[in-house]
């Protein structure tokens, strides 16, 4: 008791120090995460902090409060912070303090995942690579040289938290922390040595004690006092191991990652919606959406292998920070209406009632407050439901939230938040051309040798994996071999040609014989390994195979991911085609280059006296280093670079990179229905889009890495593009749109009030530029009656206000939010008895260009 009134008056006198202190206590109990002696009900978002720039970070968090957010989670990337052993770099993107703060800044909490092992999608789950070298190492299981890593690693990051003031025990944001990742998953492949693992690893988080709780993700057994919490698509079934522990979902995955070669997933938000209300129906108090936003896998930091450089994941707010609508807008209101019942959540268990078939009612009535949530958990029919002697509609898959037991506020079907078409717009990349740069197309050159070219390439018998020879300082690994070639081998027999069969572990590979590309081969997410027959012709005399193998991103999940392997472990043979003749060359003397020569040289900066600017610009060849200069795109608009022409890469902007490319790799033509319906459990596979085109074009080039003019652009094309294609692609709003009846349920503060008599007039249609500086330009949409059609082809019904369009401009035109009472109160009575709704649809664009055109309507 002495200590918590302590705490207590010391988190008083923080607050009086700092305008954004927290207090302290975090504890829990069977309902809820407990701070300062109140229970919460909490809504989370998932932001990590190396897949934005700190530049973006305060832009992005707030828009997490605006939506609705309490906690922003994130992991900590160990191979981020420790890419040496024993050397910890805490800059920049990576200064994981300036990101807590940031979040702090905001009045957010922090869910601080430090694992050390991620998942996430990320480069070996999160491991330096270097772990895996440290002898007699067993990752994730009762081994002591993995243990002791695991340890140092942990914490230090504790350590620099404490150093900070960043627990909340010690008047900072974090208020839960995460050890481990979902290891009930793969728990099984490590035998009885899984479960002793699991109980060190609490032991030793405990141990450093924090103040505040930690968590284990899918892990049934966390034993006390680690709170075992779900992952899923939906968690309402779920039920902690212990009667002490809230129900608790850290992962409820809002979208779901796009893989090079693959299609686009995306996830309705009525689906959504339906999950989160369902888990606060059934007694959840705390829930997380993974990802809130995803962002962008700078750099080599893709796990996979095979995930693209776009870690957008369909989330509420998009890869650029621009708010996907109407994800992010129905998720602030279901938000609200959980958060109206909250003193019925956390006070008591729900009580569950049937109401027919798939027909579902919880109670949480305690002392004078109820809340009620009513579920159609049918995929089919929509119902209408008897409740405490009162008629309710219940669509099918939908919640509907009542804080009072009586009024719906919500219903996670019905979507009264606006929608929004957002739009790239294209602009050639014209760089500041010098007449001195290959014949006035901006761009010099320098070709990247084939084979070996470095001083410390090494021989050795046999086919190395690639993973152990490079230990992931470069994608690249060449493997080389002279082979001579008699004239009467049956090779060459009637000039016939020959086949070179190459098998690689993964990632993908190019081949060439004497210096020239002859094939090249790629698995996929669901396959890493490459087999191929490469038709070849050789010479009489010596013959040079090279073969480049490169891996695109390292595996982050599964038992042993990290014993996957890659590269050309072979065997590699030479096939004769007319008499089958074969040679193994798989156990010959090869040699090998880790890297490329322009790694070596620090091409990637743009700098080297090498760039050749005179001759024709080579396109359409394999292994190029090319290099522009360009002004940013006017305007603060996101910036990306539509890499469509150019084969796969990497590419660098002012010397940062900005990911791997992979533009000609298109996802497989099936899979993608036109339209996906939300009805229904989902999965990562059931809403596609993007079927038969290449899997990611665009390429997120943060406006902070940016300089008006003189920028530096350089590539590393392997397999051969046009640079000349490149463009500019801002990212825009296209069209705002929000459709609302009269009868629409909507969160109770959006319902217009009659300021006399207090009296509800009906829900409100609301428009919200999504950038600051944006204003509402026009309307190119209006109508009040029986409107039909979708965002962006709205068409007017027989029943129309002839008044609709003017009073919209009216209200909105020049301000960056309107809100526009859906009643006949506003626009008169065209069809009288006839429920009627509002449908909009507008533009926002900056305020500097609607400046001019504001005049016209005299705002
Ligand atoms: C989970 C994992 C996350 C992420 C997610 C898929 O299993 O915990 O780190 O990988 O899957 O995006």
């Amino acid at each position: 008791m002495r200590g918590t009134g302590f705490l207590l008056v010391f988190c008083w006198v923080l607050g009086l120090l700092a305008s954004t202190s927290f207090c302290g206590n975090v504890t829990y109990d069977h309902r809820a995460l407990v701070i300062d002696g109140k229970r919460r009900v909490l809504i989370s978002g998932s932001i990590h902090y190396p897949r934005s720039t700190p530049e973006m970070w305060p832009d992005l968090i707030q828009k997490s409060k605006d939506g609705g957010l309490d906690v922003i989670e994130t992991y900590v990337f160990w191979n981020l912070h420790e890419q040496v052993r024993n050397q910890y770099d805490f800059e920049g993107r990576k200064d994981l303090v300036k990101f807590v703060k940031t979040v702090a800044d905001a009045g957010l909490y922090v869910h601080l995942r430090i694992g050390p092992y991620a998942c996430a999608e990320w480069n070996y789950g999160g491991f330096p690579v270097w772990l895996h070298f440290i002898p007699g190492i067993q990752f994730r299981t009762d081994n002591e040289p993995f243990k002791a890593e695991m340890k140092r690693f942990t914490a230090k990051i504790v350590d620099l938290m404490q150093q900070a003031k960043l627990y909340a025990s010690q008047g900072g944001p974090i208020i839960l922390s995460q050890i481990e990742n979902e290891y009930g998953n793969v728990a099984w492949a490590y035998g009885p040595a899984a479960k002793s693992y699991i109980n060190w690893a609490a032991a030793m988080a405990t141990s450093l004690d924090t103040g505040v709780p930690w968590v284990m993700c899918q892990q049934a057994d966390a034993p006390d006092p680690i709170i075992n919490t779900c992952n899923g698509f939906y968690c309402d079934q779920f039920k902690p191991n212990s009667n002490k522990k809230p129900k608790m979902w850290t992962e409820n995955w809002s979208g779901w990652f796009l893989s090079f070669g693959g299609p686009v997933p995306y996830r309705p938000v009525e689906d959504l919606a339906f999950a989160v209300a369902r888990f606060f129906q059934l007694g959840g108090t705390f829930q997380n959406y993974y990802m809130y936003h995803g962002g962008t896998n700078f750099g080599r930091t893709t796990g996979g292998p095979f995930i693209s450089t776009s870690y957008d994941y369909d989330a509420p707010i998009d890869e650029y920070g621009i708010l996907r609508q109407p994800k992010w807008g129905h998720l602030k209101d279901v938000h609200k209406a959980v958060k109206l019942c909250e003193e019925a959540l956390v006070g008591t268990d729900p009580t569950v009632t049937s109401l027919g078939q798939n027909l579902e009612a919880a109670v949480y009535k305690t002392g004078s407050v109820c809340a009620a949530f009513l579920a159609n958990v049918g995929t089919q029919s929509d119902a209408t439901v008897n409740f405490n002697g009162n008629s309710y509609s219940l669509p099918a898959w939908s919640v509907s939230i009542l804080p009072d037991c009586k009024n719906v506020v919500l219903n996670t079907a019905k979507i009264n938040s606006a929608a929004m078409i957002p739009s790239f717009s294209h602009q050639s990349l014209k760089g500041n051309i010098d007449s001195s740069e290959a014949l006035g197309s901006g761009w010099s050159w320098i070709n990247e040798p084939v084979g070996i070219s470095k001083d410390d390439a090494f021989v050795k018998l046999g086919l190395l994996e690639q993973i152990n020879t490079t230990a992931d300082n470069s994608d690249y690994l060449w493997y080389s071999l002279g082979i001579e070639i008699k004239s009467d081998e049956p090779f060459l027999e009637d000039g016939s040609q020959t086949v070179l069969h190459v098998e690689s572990l993964g990632h993908a590979l190019h081949a060439f014989t004497n210096g020239k590309l002859v094939g090249s081969g790629k698995g996929n997410s669901g396959n890493a390994k490459v087999s191929e027959d490469i038709p070849i012709a050789l010479v009489t005399g010596k013959n040079k195979i090279d073969l480049l193998s490169l891996t695109v991103g390292l595996q982050n999940y599964g038992a042993f991911f990290d014993k996957t392997g890659a590269g050309i472990t072979g065997p590699v043979k030479l096939k004769g085609i007319k008499n089958g003749t074969t040679v193994d060359l798989s156990s010959q003397e090869w040699t090998y280059q880790v890297g490329l020569k322009g790694e070596e040289l620090g091409l990637s900066s743009g700098s080297s006296s090498q760039w050749d600017s005179k001759s024709t610009l080579p396109k359409n060849q394999p292994l190029i280093w090319y290099k522009t200069k360009f002004d940013a795109p006017a305007g603060s608009d996101p910036v990306a670079l539509d890499f469509t022409g150019l084969g796969k890469g990497e590419a660098w902007v002012n010397g940062q990179s900005i990911g791997r490319y992979w533009p000609v790799y298109a996802s497989p033509n099936s899979g993608c229905a036109g339209s996906c319906n939300y009805r229904g459990p989902y999965g990562s596979s059931k809403c596609l889009r993007n079927c038969g085109k290449p899997s990611q074009t665009l390429y997120h080039v943060p406006r902070s890495w940016l300089q008006s003019s003189g920028n530096t652009l350089v590539l590393f094309e392997e397999i051969g593009g046009d640079p000349t294609k490149i463009s500019f692609a801002t990212r825009q709003i296209g069209s705002l749109c929000s459709h609302v009846s009269e009868s629409h349920p909507s969160p109770i503060d959006t319902w217009n009030t009659d300021s006399t008599s207090g009296r509800k007039l009906g829900p409100t249609l609301l428009l919200e530029c999504p950038s600051p500086g944006q204003v509402i330009s026009s309307i190119k949409f209006a109508s009040f009656g029986t409107p039909s059609g979708t965002c962006g082809g709205y068409s007017h019904g027989q029943c129309s206000s002839r008044r609709a369009l003017s009073i919209v401009e009216k209200a909105c035109i020049g301000s960056k939010s309107c809100s526009i009472g859906v009643s006949v109160n506003t626009f008169g009575d065209p069809c009288k008895g006839v429920t009627k709704s509002l449908a909009v649809e507008a533009s926002c664009t900056e305020r500097s260009e609607a400046s001019s055109k504001t005049s016209l309507y005299g705002v």
